[in-house]
C-alpha cells in the first residue's frame, strides 16, 4: 500500500497536480500535545492491553466485518438486518468481568464501522441502534456508565471510528472498497463531513471516549489529493477533550495532531501481515490482532490461537514498548465465543503471577529483542522473558553493573558472570521444563 500511495504521488507531481502532502494537510497543525494529553499517553501504556470489540449488524451474518462489500450486498437490503438485531444475551456488566478477568486495561470497541450503522443513540443519523433495531439500547452508553462504576479500578474506554462509509452517499468520493453497495446517488463530502465532526464530539463530549481509534483512510488512497480534514477533526477533538489520545490505523507515518501509533496484525518492526512499513514513531504503540483470523465475528472461523501464542504475543509487543489490543468478534445473541472467554481466562491467569512484568509501569527493556525472547523494564528491574531456549547458558548484551539475578517466579538465583562485553548465565538444567510459556529471569541493576 505505501508504495501505492507512493507511485500515486509521484504520478500526480509529474502531471504538475496539485497532491497535498499527507504530513501536512493531514494534520493537526502545530500539535502541542497538552499536560493531561501527555498524562493520558502514559495511563495508555501502563495499562499495556487492552481488548477489542468488533460489534455491528455484521455479527448477525457471521462473516466478518467486511461481508457487506465482499459480497456486494446493496445497502437498502442490507439495513433491512437491523430490524433482526436484537442480541438478548448482551450484558456490558459481563463483558467488561470478562475482559478484567484476562488482566486487560482497557476496551476499544467499534461504535460504527465500515457498514455504516452506529451503534449508539447519535442524533446524526436514525440508522442507528436506537431508532432501527428492536432492541433499542445504547451500548456504548451502557460501557460508558459501567466504565464510571469500574473507574477505580481503571478499565479505559476506547471507541473505534470508520471514516469510511458503504452505506451513505455523502461518502464520495468512492474509495477502493464498498464499490458494489448500490451508492449511486452521490452526495457532497461536505455534508459527510460535519456528519462525522457532529459524531465524533458526540463520542469525546457524551460518552467520554478516552481515545478515538480511526480506521479506514486507506479507502481514499487511489484519490489522489484527497484530503480527510484531519486538521480540523483532530483539532475539534482535542478542543473538546485534550487528554482523548487520537490514534489512526492509516498504516503511515504518524501525522501530526495523533497521539500514539498503530500496528496492524504485527509487532513494531515487523510486517509478515504486509500492513506494517511504516517507520516507528516515538509515540506510545499499540499492536492490534485477532484472536482468531476475522475482526467480526465469522462462523466458520474457529481456528483460535493457543494461549501460549497469544500470551507470548503480549511478551513479544511489551518487548518492542508496544501495547497489545487483542480482538474479540461477540455473536450477534450478544454472548462473547466461548473460546475467547477461554482465552481470556487462560491469560488472566498467566496475568496473576506475571502481569507484573509487562505492565503497571513497564516498559520496554535496556536489551533489545533477541532471538530468545525480549526483555521489560521498570526502573531497575529488568525482566529477560525467554520464549525460545537455544542454550543453558545465555549471553546478554548487558554492560551495566547487576546486582542479582533471580529466576522470577521461585527466586531461586541463578549463576552469572560479566565482563566488558555483557552478562552470562548459567542455568544447571533447560527451564523450558519448568514453564513452557515464557521463562522470566529478574536481573536488578546497581
Ligand atoms: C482493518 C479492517 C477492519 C478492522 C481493522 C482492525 O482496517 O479493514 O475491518 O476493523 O483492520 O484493525
Amino acid at each position: 500500500m505505501k508504495s501505492l500511495l507512493t507511485t500515486t504521488r509521484v504520478a500526480a507531481l509529474a502531471l504538475g497536480l496539485a497532491v497535498s502532502s499527507p504530513l501536512i494537510s493531514h494534520a493537526q497543525k502545530n500539535y502541542k500535545p497538552t499536560k493531561e494529553n501527555l498524562a493520558a499517553r502514559e495511563k495508555f501504556r501502563d495499562r499495556g492491553f487492552g481488548i477489542f470489540l468488533h460489534w455491528g449488524l455484521y455479527s448477525i451474518f457471521g462473516q466478518g466485518e467486511w461481508y457487506m462489500t465482499n459480497a456486494n450486498l446493496n445497502r437498502d437490503e442490507y439495513s433491512k438486518v437491523a430490524g433482526a438485531f436484537y442480541p438478548a444475551q448482551f450484558d456490558a456488566a459481563k463483558w467488561v468481568a470478562a475482559i478484567k478477568a484476562s488482566g486487560a486495561g482497557y476496551l476499544t470497541i467499534t461504535s460504527r464501522h465500515h457498514e455504516g450503522f452506529s451503534m449508539w443513540d447519535t442524533k446524526q443519523s436514525d440508522y442507528n441502534i436506537i431508532k432501527s433495531t428492536p432492541f433499542k439500547r445504547d451500548i456504548l452508553a451502557e460501557f460508558a456508565e459501567l466504565r464510571d462504576e469500574c473507574r477505580k479500578q481503571g478499565l479505559g474506554f476506547h471507541i473505534y471510528y470508520s471514516l469510511l462509509d458503504w452505506h451513505r452517499d455523502d461518502y464520495y468520493p468512492i474509495g477502493r472498497t464498498g464499490q458494489g453497495t448500490g451508492r449511486t446517488k452521490h452526495g457532497q463530502w461536505k455534508t459527510y463531513d460535519a456528519f462525522m465532526n457532529a459524531q465524533l464530539a458526540e463520542l469525546v463530549r457524551d460518552y467520554n471516549a478516552e481515545a478515538i481509534w480511526f480506521d479506514g483512510e486507506w479507502d481514499q488512497d487511489e484519490n489522489p489529493g484527497f484530503d480527510w480534514h484531519y486538521d480540523k477533526m483532530y483539532a475539534g477533538i482535542h478542543a473538546l477533550n485534550p487528554a482523548c489520545l487520537i490514534g489512526n490505523n492509516h498504516h503511515g507515518e504518524v501525522h501530526e495532531g495523533e497521539d500514539f501509533q498503530m500496528f496492524e496484525r504485527d509487532v513494531p518492526g515487523a510486517n509478515t501481515a504486509g500492513l506494517s512499513g511504516q517507520a516507528i514513531s516515538k509515540l506510545p504503540i499499540e499492536t492490534c490482532q485477532t484472536m482468531n483470523g476475522m475482526w467480526g465475528y465469522k462462523i466458520i472461523d474457529q481456528t483460535y490461537k493457543s494461549d501460549t501464542t497469544l500470551i507470548r504475543l503480549l511478551v513479544q509487543t511489551a518487548g518492542r514498548n508496544a501495547n497489545l489490543l487483542l480482538n474479540i468478534g461477540p455473536e450477534a445473541t450478544g454472548a462473547l465465543p466461548a473460546t475467547a472467554i477461554d482465552r481470556l481466562e487462560k491469560i488472566g491467569k498467566w496475568m496473576k503471577t506475571y502481569g507484573k512484568t509487562v505492565k503497571d509501569g513497564v516498559r520496554e527493556g535496556i536489551i533489545p529483542p533477541q532471538e530468545w525472547g525480549v526483555s521489560t523494564q521498570k526502573g531497575k528491574t529488568v525482566y529477560l522473558h525467554i520464549l525460545d531456549w537455544k542454550s543453558r547458558m545465555l549471553s546478554l548484551p548487558l554492560t551495566e553493573k547487576v546486582k542479582s539475578v533471580v529466576a522470577y517466579d521461585t527466586r531461586r538465583p541463578i549463576p552469572f558472570q560479566q565482563t566488558k562485553l555483557g552478562l552470562t548465565l548459567s542455568f544447571d538444567k533447560a527451564p523450558s521444563e519448568a514453564n513452557a510459556i515464557d521463562y522470566i529471569v529478574e536481573v536488578t541493576l546497581h
